[in-house]
Formats: C-alpha cells, sequence, structure tokens
C-alpha cells in the first residue's frame, strides 16, 4: 500500500497593528517562506485581536491589506500558504467563545500579557482584553496544527492553549490536537540603530527602519546610528563594549551574508564614517524589491481580494470541521 505522508501543519497569527520593521523581517518573516516546503503554514491578521485596544477604523483597514501585501513581498507565496483576515472567519468567534466557558479566571489573571497591557491601558480594561488568551486558543485549536510558531512573549498563552485543550478532551474525547509552541531560532537579533540596548522597535521610530521607508531617510537613520564611545573607530565585534557597532555588523551580515571576521577585514583601516552608509547601503538594497513588489500589490486590490478570498475559504473549511464537532459534543441541536 502507498504511505501517503502528511506535512506537518503550523498555523500563527499576525496582529495587523503596525508597520514591518527591519527586525521583524531579519529575525522572523525573512526565514517563513521556506518553512511551506516542510509545512502546510496557515497565516493570519489577527484583526479581532488588535480591538483590544482602541483602533482608528480606517487605519486598522489599511494597515490589515498593508501587512497582507507586505507579507506576500516578503517571501510566504499565496499559492503555498493559507493567508487570510481572522474576521473573515467567523469560527474563530464561535470557538473562542465556546473556550472562555472553559478557560478559568484565574487563569486568565496570571498572564503577564494582560497585567503589562492593563497597567498601560488603565482607562481601557475590557473584557476583551482579559479573555483574549481564549480567542487565541480559539484560532490555534481550530486549525489542529502541530506547530505554532511565535515569540517569547506569547509562549504563556499558547501553554494556556494547551491546558485548554487538554481540559475539553478530558472532558469530551479526542477533539483538539494538543499543539507544541514553536519558537523559531531567531534570525538576527536586531537592536534599536540610535539606542542599541533595546530591541528595534516602532515606537521608537529614529532607530527603526521600516519596510516600507524610502531610501533616503532608511540612509540618514544609519548615518545617525549609535557606535559607541570609545575613540577606537574601529569595527570589531563586541558587544559588551561596542554594543552599537556589533548590531551594525549583525545587520550587515545578515543582509551580505559575511560573516563577522570577513566584515572586520571589509573595513579594517577605515572608521565608522565608511562602514555606517555602506551598511546603509545593503540593507535599502535588501528592502527594495520587498517594498517596490508590496507597492505593487497594493495598488493591485483585485489580486490582494482573491488572495485573501482564497485564504479565508480554505481556512474555514477546516475550521468548521472542528467547529462542528465542538458543537456536537458539547450538546448543541444541529441545525
Ligand atoms: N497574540 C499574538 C500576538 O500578539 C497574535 C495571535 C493571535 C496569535 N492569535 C494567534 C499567534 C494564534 C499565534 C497563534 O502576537
Amino acid at each position: 500500500m502507498e504511505e501517503i505522508v502528511q506535512k506537518k501543519r503550523m498555523l500563527s497569527g499576525i496582529q495587523p497593528s503596525g508597520d514591518l520593521h527591519l527586525g521583524n523581517y531579519l529575525g522572523a518573516i525573512k526565514n517563513w517562506s521556506g518553512r511551506a516546503e516542510q509545512f502546510d503554514c496557515f497565516y493570519f491578521m489577527a484583526d479581532m485581536h488588535t480591538i483590544t485596544v482602541r483602533q482608528t477604523p480606517a487605519d486598522l483597514r489599511r494597515r490589515t491589506l498593508e501587512q497582507l501585501a507586505q507579507y506576500i513581498a516578503c517571501g510566504l507565496d499565496p499559492e503555498k500558504n493559507t493567508l487570510f483576515v481572522q474576521s473573515h472567519v467567523h469560527q474563530h468567534a464561535e470557538l473562542g467563545w465556546v473556550l472562555n466557558c472553559y478557560t478559568m479566571f484565574g487563569e486568565l489573571s496570571r498572564m503577564t500579557q494582560f497585567k503589562d497591557k492593563s497597567a498601560k491601558n488603565a482607562e481601557n480594561i475590557n473584557g476583551g482584553l482579559f479573555t483574549y488568551p481564549a480567542l487565541m486558543a480559539a484560532d490555534i485549536l481550530l486549525y489542529q496544527p502541530d506547530l505554532v510558531p511565535v515569540g517569547h512573549d506569547q509562549k504563556q498563552h499558547c501553554e494556556l492553549t494547551r491546558d485548554v485543550a487538554q481540559r475539553f478532551n478530558s472532558i469530551y474525547g479526542d477533539v483538539f490536537k494538543i499543539p507544541e509552541p514553536y519558537i523559531p531560532e531567531t534570525g538576527a537579533r536586531v537592536m534599536s540603530l540610535n539606542a542599541p540596548e533595546s530591541k528595534m522597535s516602532k515606537s521608537m521610530p529614529e532607530g527603526c527602519v521600516f519596510l516600507m521607508e524610502r531610501p533616503e531617510d532608511i540612509q540618514r537613520k544609519f548615518k545617525r546610528a549609535i557606535t559607541d564611545s570609545d575613540t577606537e573607530n574601529c569595527v570589531r565585534f563586541d558587544p559588551e563594549n561596542k554594543p552599537g557597532v556589533a548590531n551594525l555588523m549583525s545587520i550587515y551580515a545578515a543582509v551580505t551574508g559575511k560573516t563577522y571576521e570577513e566584515i572586520e577585514t571589509e573595513f579594517a583601516g577605515q572608521g565608522y564614517g565608511a562602514f555606517k552608509p555602506k551598511v546603509g547601503e545593503a540593507v535599502i538594497e535588501t528592502l527594495r524589491p520587498i517594498r517596490e513588489e508590496a507597492s505593487r500589490l497594493l495598488k493591485d486590490k483585485a489580486y490582494l481580494e482573491g488572495v485573501y478570498r482564497g485564504g479565508a475559504e480554505r481556512a474555514a473549511y477546516e475550521a468548521e470541521k472542528t467547529l462542528r464537532k465542538v458543537y456536537k459534543k458539547i450538546g448543541f441541536l444541529a441545525r
């Protein structure tokens, strides 16, 4: 008999809450295109999660589409990956409600992200912010994935997802596959250009290079990048004493494929004044095709619509199988 080997499934959600930057790209997205060879990959724009914090409607709509275009431009091929928008697949909201009833108040109270976010948003600590992990559990469990790639900050939510799934399964039998969180080996850990002790972040825009940014703005940020306070003026990899230089070297290494040794040799005898614009140029050339492709896609609304509609259709087909099973198990009358 012929053996059919099923690819393992992977699923991840991305909040369309801001513009993508070089840290997102080199640290994560760059490596995603290759995953599709090995895994059956689902990615969605988690718009339902973003409204736990107040949003400007027109911005949310624009960012959701822009983010989709940027991910495709970074190499996520819609023919090989299922790309969709969370709110287009109503099963998320439905299973989210069910799982709310299988997630304990105490568990939700222990989520560090809830504690952080409610401290920062004291004027809007809404119910959605609190129960968000139950919706995230639904996002995941609907698709029966093997792996959920997430950043460190989402590990606790993934563990809660496993607990909720196990609780449900222990009552009703094997309904949900218990997924493994998968914290990918990060590519480069990119730090802020003007505060190299902090991660590159859109909240510090002068130290942050956005994927859609104009080359001249990128070059200006690199020219102003912090190097170090010593007077050595020498390109040498020493993250402890020269974190700014080390950050620039690791960016340069990531976009050129060169080793630190090769970089040191390349710039031997030249100071930071020569090095910084070289890094800027290399980054500009890496981002150029992404920016151009994303802009082209954004002009082709019909194409993007086709992508997210097709993605939602495929996603809903998978999600509905799980939801129907859940409704039956918990005793909802079949329609
Ligand atoms: N909570 C995740 C974040 O803030 C986004 C997310 C929502 C997610 N649902 C998910 C990630 C399901 C993985 C799986 O980054």
